[in-house]
């Protein structure tokens, strides 16, 4: 059976669903993971199977949900919340739409490299085939875990610095809800070594917002103060090596600043620019309820801890590929300074063991962060690559083989090479 490449890439509740076909680098659709029903479908539960029908010709996904909310036509509804699936009919509309609205395909046509978050149930992959092979009758599809992916993703930009092996490698996946630090060996993950905290985009825009408002200059309209500091956090901050140092070369070189200028809107951004994603570095700087759990634990700490709670064997492998995924690692020189903090944190723990001055230096685990061009769209970027190689085909479960032996087959995906 010929394979067609057809990609698509579903994300958290809050976030987006990236999706597109096979062979580029960048999704050609990202669209909010959100539906919206007819405000009479609060009662699926009594409704007759008519008015279901009808119904779920009236659900509206993406943007058009917000607009019909916001006319009170409709109702907003989730069908996935923290990653997972919850409303597994609406999820279905939702493919639909997806399938048919925005990448105007054929299922039929066309194999499917879905992706799922770290530690997805079983029974939600069996769901997942379900739907597909005999709502869509996809002809094959794939499973990928999103962290494999970007591994693969960072791979298509390092393969030249000669990566031994490209899918052993700690991924860090920061989105919009949460950041994720997944270690991977030889393509699978160490689920019980897997960690994440709620601090990511959303934590960052929230305290530049405040950091905006303690300021009162702006001039900002609260309606807009979300947007407005989501757009400069997202075209103006950085990280950088030394907040202290940082604080003094913006007192005493006035080119350090910037002006904000959206044509409703213009000041001068200052200290902001580096502070909002300080929050990664010293989650002290925010106790909002969500954070409050977690304050306390930096991201380097937090791979640092992930790394040493997997297996003693793998653990240089680990330290020497620590792969950024997600638009909030998009910071200028984020990388470099997780790199800093971490070979600082790798080399107070040896110090307790070993005189480091007396050993080779080459004899040290190597921490190596690799920062890549594909970084932004890395699960999408690197299921795209998987879904256009040859051998894509023989790692898909095809529709015989799934009517063969049922969804149960779909437990597990085979792991993919990289040649
Ligand atoms: N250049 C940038 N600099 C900093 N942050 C950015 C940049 N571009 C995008 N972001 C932020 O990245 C976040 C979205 O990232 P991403 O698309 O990886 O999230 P998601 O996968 O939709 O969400 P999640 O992983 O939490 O489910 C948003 O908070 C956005 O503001
Ligand atoms: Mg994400």
């Amino acid at each position: 059976m010929a394979l067609g490449k057809l990609f698509l890439n579903l994300t958290d509740l809050l976030s987006y669903t990236k999706m597109g076909y096979a062979g580029g680098t960048e999704p050609q659709f990202i669209i909010p993971s959100i539906a919206a029903t007819v405000a009479s479908n609060r009662v699926r539960g009594t409704m007759s199977s008519l008015q279901r029908a009808s119904d779920e010709l009236n659900v509206l996904i993406s943007d058009e949900a917000v607009a019909a909310c916001k006319g009170g036509s409709h109702h907003l509804q989730n069908p996935i919340r923290h990653g997972q699936i919850e409303n597994w009919d609406l999820m279905e509309t939702y493919w639909a739409q997806s399938f048919f609205k925005y990448l105007r395909c054929d299922p039929e046509e066309h194999a499917v490299l879905l992706t799922e978050p770290p530690l997805n149930a079983p029974e939600n992959r069996e769901y997942t085939a379900e739907i597909m092979f005999e709502s869509f009758n996809v002809p094959a599809l794939y499973i990928g875990v999103q962290a494999v992916l970007a591994l693969a993703a960072s791979w298509m930009d390092v393969r030249a610095k000669g990566v031994s092996n490209p899918l052993t490698g700690t991924v860090v996946d920061s989105g919009d809800g949460v950041t994720h630090v997944i270690p991977v060996v030889e393509g699978y993950a160490i689920g019980s070594a897997i960690r994440h905290v709620p601090i990511a985009g959303k934590e960052v825009t929230m305290f530049l917002q405040q950091l905006l408002r303690d300021r009162g200059n702006t001039g900002i309209a609260p309606e807009d103060s979300m947007a407005i500091a989501r757009k400069i956090k997202e075209d103006h901050c950085y990280v950088c090596s030394d907040p202290a140092r940082e604080f003094l070369r913006y007192d005493s070189d006035a080119a350090m600043k910037t002006q904000f200028n959206n044509g409703k809107y213009s000041f001068e951004l200052g200290h902001e620019r580096f502070l909002a994603a300080e929050v990664f570095f010293n989650p002290e700087m925010i106790s909002s309820a969500s954070t409050a759990a977690n304050v306390g634990i930096s991201l380097p700490s937090l791979v640092d801890d992930v790394i040493q709670a997997c297996p003693i064997d793998c653990r240089r492998s680990l330290y020497g590929n620590i792969v950024l995924s997600g638009g909030s690692t998009m910071f200028r020189d984020f990388g470099k300074r997780l790199q800093k903090e971490l070979r600082t944190a790798v080399d107070e723990r040896l110090a307790y063991t070993m005189d480091l001055k007396a050993v080779n230096k080459s004899e040290l685990p190597t921490v190596n962060v690799v920062a890549h061009h594909h970084q932004r769209y890395a699960v999408w970027t690197g299921g795209s690559l998987l879904a256009s190689m040859d051998q894509f085909g023989d790692y898909c479960l095809t529709k015989e083989q799934y009517e063969e032996h049922g969804p149960s087959i779909c437990r597990q995906s085979r792991v993919f090479t990289l040649a």
